[in-house]
């Protein structure tokens, strides 16, 4: 089948229609992918119907190395997908029940409403996220993503030479519960560390340079807190205006790959008490 590319923003993204990661897993279609994905940062790729789990991890290991839950489970948390490399982000519970309003695990889901990279938390970072539809709701939970590159080059100069040696420390925690989830306990918090990262990186495959920030950031290398949330703040303002960000409405079968070195992303509102949003994400890290 012939594959149509369709772009998703002026500056950034692209839909293709004809590929279907089933069967285009030659390493043709790999190389082809991930030119795409470097021209573009994100890619949509449509399924008449969403992809197993097995076959999702499978072409997601073609992509690079697969993260795998390495950490103990968030307490209380049963799994619904028997597969370590699936990050399930629905709002169901082990037995396919909407969390309740009020439960920790949802408040931690909900936390991916804030401007994030997923993964920036690990040593080894995130840099393909492959979504993918199951069930969506009929209104809300789309997935906003933000061209942090674009982001990077409009900088005026005197921002780009502040933040050239900054480093950050970015926690799972902190973004936990800044989008209003409870304290962790101990034995939680201890699962996953904290890790420091430069607030400017140059992509390793397109050679662009990427502001990298997310709601995981708790503190900047040498600033005061207050400066800290000050900047980040600022830069956050800049890199959601329109001209940097897409919103994918999603269709069940779709899987939405974005490249975490080069984007910031979130999901968008949507009743969590009353309609089922079953995505579910395979990542690939770094080596
Ligand atoms: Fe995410």
């Amino acid at each position: 089948m012939k594959i149509q590319k369709n772009k998703l923003h002026k500056k950034f993204g692209v839909k293709i229609t004809g590929f279907d990661m089933k069967t285009n897993t030659k390493p043709e279609d790999i190389l082809m992918l991930k030119t795409l994905l470097d021209d573009h940062a994100v890619c949509a790729v449509p399924h008449k119907k969403p992809l197993s789990d097995s076959a999702h991890i499978a072409f997601s290991g073609l992509l690079g190395p697969v993260a795998r839950r390495s950490t103990p489970k968030i307490s209380g948390t049963g799994l619904r997908l028997p597969y370590n490399e699936i990050v399930d982000q629905s709002n169901l519970d082990a037995q396919g029940n909407i969390y309740p309003n009020r439960d920790k695990r949802l408040a931690y889901k909900r936390a991916n409403r804030q401007w994030h990279t997923d993964m920036s938390y690990r040593t080894n970072r995130a840099t393909w996220s492959l979504l993918s539809a199951h069930v969506v709701p009929p209104k809300g939970g789309q997935t906003e993503v933000a061209d942090m590159r674009a982001v990077y080059d409009d900088l005026p100069d005197k921002m780009k030479l502040l933040l050239e040696d900054l480093t950050a420390e970015h926690c799972y925690w902190h973004s936990r519960v800044l989008g209003g989830g409870p304290e962790p306990t101990p034995e939680e918090r201890i699962t996953r560390p904290p890790a420091r990262h430069p607030l400017v990186h140059v992509h390793p495959t397109s050679g662009r340079r990427v502001l990298y920030v997310a709601s995981h950031i708790r503190s900047i290398s040498g600033m005061p807190k207050n400066e800290a949330i000050d900047l980040l703040n600022e830069l956050k303002q800049i890199a959601i205006k329109p001209e940097y960000v897409l919103s994918y409405n999603w269709t069940v079968g779709d899987v939405l790959i974005w490249d975490n070195l080069a984007t910031m992303h979130r999901g968008t509102n949507f009743d969590d008490q009353r309609y089922i949003r079953d995505m579910r994400r395979v990542t690939c890290r770094e080596n």
